[in-house]
């Protein structure tokens, strides 16, 4: 892109990489990107470190809302984008550039988000997508790259690959047939679960106001956190998904991910936040929460109807607090245990074991009148099926 550009428009270029945690056990990466930038003629690059208000912006609001989209994709490479979209603008303005080129096709879900995204933070920016400029398929770019020198690694050939600390998406190649299981080759971080190790391990997340704070009560930042959780769950072969995804521009798409924090994360604070809410509340949120997620999805990042969304999720989290325990074995990740000082549960009132609190002979009362309008609505109806010609 940065070559065709030049080519092409005969246009000075900035670049611009975010660290969002991709490739994040090895840092030289954006180094190397730096450097292969340059050589291939920009001016100046940017690599910015972006990790922690990723974590603390993005990825904290997601745990919140349970954000899995279709009730599978855990949002990670959707919520990357408007925070790369924003800090794209800023350098932008700054360094005096006019017109912002990124590496979107015209048929997904990222071109939206950045675009949105950037065009509300500058609505005078011009955005410019080379990939639907130059109409080349896949395998002409990787010609292109060929031809002029361009160095690309074995695995960027075969997938199109996303990936920040929250998760790891690939796409292209054998994985646009649906009726063919992702081959080994397109997994990076996890281990095939049949491979994970025979024992499984426990571990115990804390959480204050819906956000992890800590594991095993041990007190940890977010991009620290998300690291360890990474860590264990690759260990583990946890969050390997592949799903059929309706993309918001229409179109069907198969995709495969790895996300192993994000599965365990979201996972442990959807249990603990059933525990401390009521049924009424825990009904209403996974609406919004759904609300949310799809607003997210569909790049909408910039809609003040997240905010308010938002002021709604947060209200409801102030007490998810406490701890919830799994167990990781083989690629599952299970909750096992759950601890709060706001649990809406009575072992006494609960409890089958002794003569507990709860009144037994209320149900004479309430059963009558709880099925009430159901027994006559029944009663109802047979007589109209009787009636039926
Ligand atoms: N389908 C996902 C989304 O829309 C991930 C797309 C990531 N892009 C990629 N080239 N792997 O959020």
């Amino acid at each position: 892109m940065l070559k065709w550009l030049q080519e092409k428009y005969h246009a000075q270029i900035y670049t611009f990489t975010a660290d969002l945690g991709q490739e994040f056990a090895d840092p030289s990466r954006f180094k190397q990107i730096e450097d292969k930038a340059k050589q291939l003629g920009a001016i100046k690059h940017f690599t910015v470190d972006l990790k922690e208000k990723f974590v603390n912006e993005y990825v904290f609001p997601t745990i919140k809302a349970n954000g899995l989209y279709q009730g599978i994709y855990p949002l990670s490479t959707a919520i990357g984008r408007p925070l790369i979209a924003i800090e794209a603008v800023k350098i932008a303005q700054k360094e005096g550039i006019e017109v912002l080129a990124h590496g979107c096709t015209g048929k997904g879900n990222d071109q939206i988000r950045i675009n949105t995204t950037a065009q509300a933070y500058a609505p005078e920016m011009e955005i410019l997508q080379p990939l639907i400029e130059w109409n080349m398929g896949r395998d002409e770019e990787i010609k292109y790259a060929q031809q002029h020198n361009i160095p690309i690694s074995n695995q960027n050939k075969k997938y199109s690959v996303d990936e920040n600390l929250f998760g790891r998406s690939a796409e292209c190649d054998i994985l646009e047939q649906p009726d063919i299981e992702p081959p080994e080759d397109s997994k990076e971080w996890t281990v095939p679960p049949e491979e994970a190790p025979n024992n499984p391990e426990y571990i115990t997340i804390n959480f204050k106001e819906g956000i992890p704070i800590g594991i095993n009560d041990q007190p940890m930042e977010g991009v620290e956190l998300i690291k360890r959780i990474h860590d264990i769950g690759c260990k583990h072969g946890i969050g390997r998904i592949e799903h059929m995804e309706d993309r918001a521009i229409g179109l069907k798409s198969r995709e495969t991910y790895e996300i192993p924090a994000a599965l365990i994360l979201i996972k442990a604070h959807k249990d603990l936040e059933k525990y401390v809410c009521t049924k009424h509340e825990n009904s209403f949120k996974s609406l919004i929460d759904q609300r949310w997620t799809e607003l997210v999805y569909d790049g909408l990042w910039v809609d003040p109807l997240r905010d308010a969304l938002e002021a709604f999720i947060n209200e409801i989290n102030i007490k998810v607090a406490g701890s919830v325990s799994m167990k990781l074995f083989k690629g599952s990740a299970e909750v096992i245990a759950r601890k709060s000082p706001y649990g809406i549960y009575d072992l006494n009132l609960a409890t089958y074991e002794t003569k507990s609190s709860f009144n037994q002979k209320y149900s004479y009362g309430f059963i009558p009148l709880w099925g009430l309008q159901s027994r006559m609505g029944f009663i109802a109806k047979k007589k109209a099926n009787e009636n039926k010609q």
